[in-house]
C-alpha cells in the first residue's frame, strides 16, 4: 500500500464503528496521522458531537496533538426508520443535530487549519438519500440532502484556499447501523443485494478506499459534488 497520505493530519468522527472505523484505518494505512472521535468506544476524543462546543474542543485537541489539520472526515451519523405520521419532533431534531449541524460545526472550526496549508480536504458522508427519498426516512433523507448542499457551498467558499470538499454517497453498507434492519428483514437485505448490479451489500472498506482517494493528491481537482459508492444500485432508481 502506498504512503500517499504521509505527513497529512486527519480528524475522523464516528470512528468507533462501521464506515468511520474503516476510514480511520485506511487513512492511517496510507500514512496519515489520524485523530479519532466518537460518542463511545476506543477513540482519541469521546464526546457527543452535538454538544455546542464539542467540535471546538475536538479541533483544538486534534490540533494540539498533531500540530495542524489537513483532512476532515465527519462519519458520525444516526438512522432508523420512522413513518411520517407520528414522527417525533425530538427525534427529527436529533437526526439533524448529529448528521448535519455537527458536521457544519466541525468544518467551521477546522476551516482555518485546512486553509493554512493550501491543500485541505473535507469528505462528508452523505447517502443515496442525499439525492433520493425513501419511506420512513424523512429525517435521515432531509439531513443527508442538506449535507450534500452544505458540502457544495463549502467547496465554493474554501476552494480559493486550495481546500476541496466532496460528499461520498454510500449505498447499502453492512455496518452496525444497518445490521439490525438486514437481520430482522431478510427481504430488505435481498432487495439491496439485488438492486446493485454488483450484487452485494457494500463493506465499510468499499467506502473508506474512496474516501482515502478523495483525500489524496490524486483527487486535487475533484470538488463540490457527491459521488455514489453503491455498487451501481442507483442506476435503476
Ligand atoms: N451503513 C450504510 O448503509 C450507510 C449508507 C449511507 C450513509 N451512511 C452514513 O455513514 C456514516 C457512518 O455510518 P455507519 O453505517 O458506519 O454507522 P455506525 O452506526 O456503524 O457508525 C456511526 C458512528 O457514529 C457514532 N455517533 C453517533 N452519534 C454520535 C454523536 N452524537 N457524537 C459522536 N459520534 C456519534 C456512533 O457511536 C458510531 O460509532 C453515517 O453518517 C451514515 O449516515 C451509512
Amino acid at each position: 500500500m502506498s504512503m500517499r497520505l504521509q505527513g497529512r493530519k486527519a480528524v475522523v468522527t464516528g470512528a468507533a464503528s462501521g464506515i468511520g472505523a474503516a476510514v480511520a484505518a485506511r487513512l492511517a494505512a496510507d500514512g496519515a496521522q489520524v485523530f479519532t472521535a466518537d460518542i463511545q468506544g476506543e477513540v482519541d476524543f469521546v464526546a457527543d458531537l452535538t454538544g455546542t462546543d464539542a467540535n471546538t474542543r475536538l479541533v483544538a485537541k486534534a490540533n494540539a496533538r498533531m500540530g495542524g489539520l489537513d483532512i476532515v472526515v465527519p462519519c458520525a451519523g444516526i438512522s432508523t426508520f420512522h413513518p411520517l405520521e407520528g414522527h417525533d419532533d425530538a427525534y427529527f431534531q436529533r437526526v439533524l443535530d448529529v448528521n448535519l449541524i455537527a458536521v457544519f460545526r466541525l468544518v467551521r472550526e477546522a476551516a482555518a487549519h485546512l486553509k493554512a496549508h493550501g491543500a485541505g480536504r473535507i469528505v462528508t458522508i452523505g447517502s443515496t438519500t442525499s439525492t433520493y427519498g425513501d419511506e420512513g426516512l424523512c429525517a435521515y433523507s432531509a439531513s443527508k440532502h442538506a449535507v450534500l448542499g452544505l458540502t457544495k457551498s463549502i467547496a465554493a467558499e474554501l476552494g480559493p484556499f486550495g481546500v476541496t470538499a466532496t460528499c461520498v454517497q454510500p449505498g447499502a453498507i453492512d455496518t452496525p447501523m444497518t445490521a439490525p434492519a438486514f437481520d430482522q428483514m431478510p427481504e430488505y437485505r435481498t432487495f439491496w443485494e439485488g438492486k446493485a448490479p454488483l450484487r452485494r451489500l457494500g463493506k465499510p472498506e468499499d467506502i473508506a478506499d474512496v474516501v482515502a482517494f478523495l483525500c489524496s493528491e490524486d483527487a486535487r481537482f475533484v470538488s463540490g459534488h457527491g459521488l455514489w459508492v453503491d455498487g451501481g444500485a442507483m442506476v435503476r432508481h
